[in-house]
């Protein structure tokens, strides 16, 4: 940080109607730093100086914790999250002008909270007003992300743990989904089943509202009413993952409603499992975050080819990018504390390279329009996504979530066992 200050501020509370608030969820940045679960929370970084991590907290207060819980408190701050240092949060506007005075630059990056991100600005002009006087202060504002976000995106020893738990959990939840989906019950019941799932193992709950889409809804890509009733026939579509300790898995499965796959919804599948395996195997160090797209697009376009929903030749179709109509999404995204994570995906003018640490998505699908009339009706409203979470390791790639399995034997054994 060359000297420079850092300041994180917790997420602000969220209102959910009238005097309801949402469920609180801590910044991921402030979390990462510091574990600290608690609003109205500012962290202040300052390597070098005597108090290197200081912390801004709501005070004990015996009669707020009535109604609202136990407070860490500034005692809490430093005995069990470890600062070096730490005030009561209404302190901060007396205590930080002193702390940034001699930072050459502030690193701080606008959030949620508008009237902090104001303070924020304040503060620094008048900082950059006393530079004139006393010839020190801060030059700058500087985005944090750029050093933090390179740390989230490599993943630990305790957050690969974390990692590992939370898929864990998630292929139990997929499993018992798998195994108890009915003809004739509704999405919300699987979703329910899939959050109960989450809870009872320990996690905290989903990471993102479940998806849980039968028939035609699988072709609406962030689905979330879950409302529909399942008919024999569909096939479901189920996106769900939990959090644990703060960090997520994203896990999708699409199996039948009833005991087996039709013929076309079996040969869509299979095209869409030959590129996910495709892609997954495309992951090792060294091999750009592009590289898995592109093995599953190209496997997507033969199959799409083969099966006479794509026109033309295979090189035509990835050049027009004709096959966009079916596959509009891409195939991974960085996982860890935010289920599309941060971290850069391209460096230079070229995609990044994969690293051992990183944890990505493997997410292929293909979705054809229910209303779709230039393709064969019997294609028509089949929507199908496979979805793995990938640590990258040394000598190439795991797949965290492989405890709940993918081919087509595995599922309709699973579907039809007794
Ligand atoms: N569940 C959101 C995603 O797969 O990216
Ligand atoms: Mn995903
Ligand atoms: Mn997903």
């Amino acid at each position: 940080m060359d000297g420079g200050v850092a300041i994180f501020r917790a997420a602000p509370t969220a209102v959910r109607s009238h005097d309801v608030e949402y469920p609180y969820r801590q910044d991921n940045d402030l979390l990462y730093l510091t574990g600290f679960p608690e609003p109205e929370t500012t962290c202040v970084l300052a390597p070098g100086s005597p108090h290197p991590f200081t912390l801004f907290v709501r005070p004990r207060d015996r009669e707020r914790e009535v109604w609202t819980g136990v407070r860490a408190g500034v005692e809490g701050a430093t005995s069990v999250y470890g600062a070096d240092a730490a005030h009561p949060a209404e302190e901060l506007a007396e205590r930080l002008p002193k702390l940034i005075e001699h930072a050459p630059v502030l690193y701080f990056a606008p959030g949620r909270d508008t009237a902090f991100n104001q303070r924020i600005l304040d503060l620094y002009g008048r900082a950059r007003d006393n530079r004139a006087r006393t010839g020190a202060g801060p030059r700058g504002i500087l985005d944090p992300g750029a050093l933090l976000h390179e740390m989230r995106l490599f993943k630990g020893p305790e957050e690969i743990d974390a990692m590992q738990r939370a898929a864990t959990i998630s292929c139990e939840a997929h499993r018992r989904a798998m195994r108890e989906t009915r003809a004739d019950s509704f999405e919300y019941e699987i979703q329910a089943l899939v959050d109960y799932e989450f809870r009872r193992r320990g996690a905290t709950g989903p990471a993102y509202p479940s998806i849980v889409a039968s028939g035609a809804n699988a072709t609406i890509l962030h689905y979330v009413d879950n409302a529909r009733r399942m008919q024999e026939g569909d096939l479901l579509l189920l996106d769900a993952g939990a959090e644990v300790d703060g960090y997520c898995a994203d896990i999708t499965r699409t199996y039948p409603v009833g005991r087996r796959f039709s013929e076309r919804q079996r040969a869509l599948y299979e095209v869409v499992l030959r590129a996910q395996e495709a892609a997954i195997a495309a992951v090792r160090p060294g091999a750009s975050f592009d590289e898995p797209h592109q093995r599953a697009v190209e496997n997507l376009v033969d199959g799409l080819i083969t099966l006479g929903l794509l026109k033309g030749s295979h090189d035509e179709a990835l050049e027009q990018g004709t096959y966009r109509r079916f596959f509009m999404h891409r195939t991974s995204h960085w996982l860890g504390m935010d289920v599309h994570d941060v971290g850069v995906y391209h460096v230079g003018d070229g995609s990044r390279p994969l690293a051992p640490g990183m944890v990505l998505t493997i997410e292929p699908g293909l979705y054809v329009p229910a209303d779709d009339e230039s393709v064969d009706a019997g294609w028509r409203g089949i929507g199908i996504r496979i979805e793995d979470d990938v640590l990258v390791t040394d000598d190439g790639a795991r797949v965290l979530t492989a405890d709940i399995p993918t081919s087509i034997d595995d599922i309709e054994a699973i579907r039809n066992a007794p």
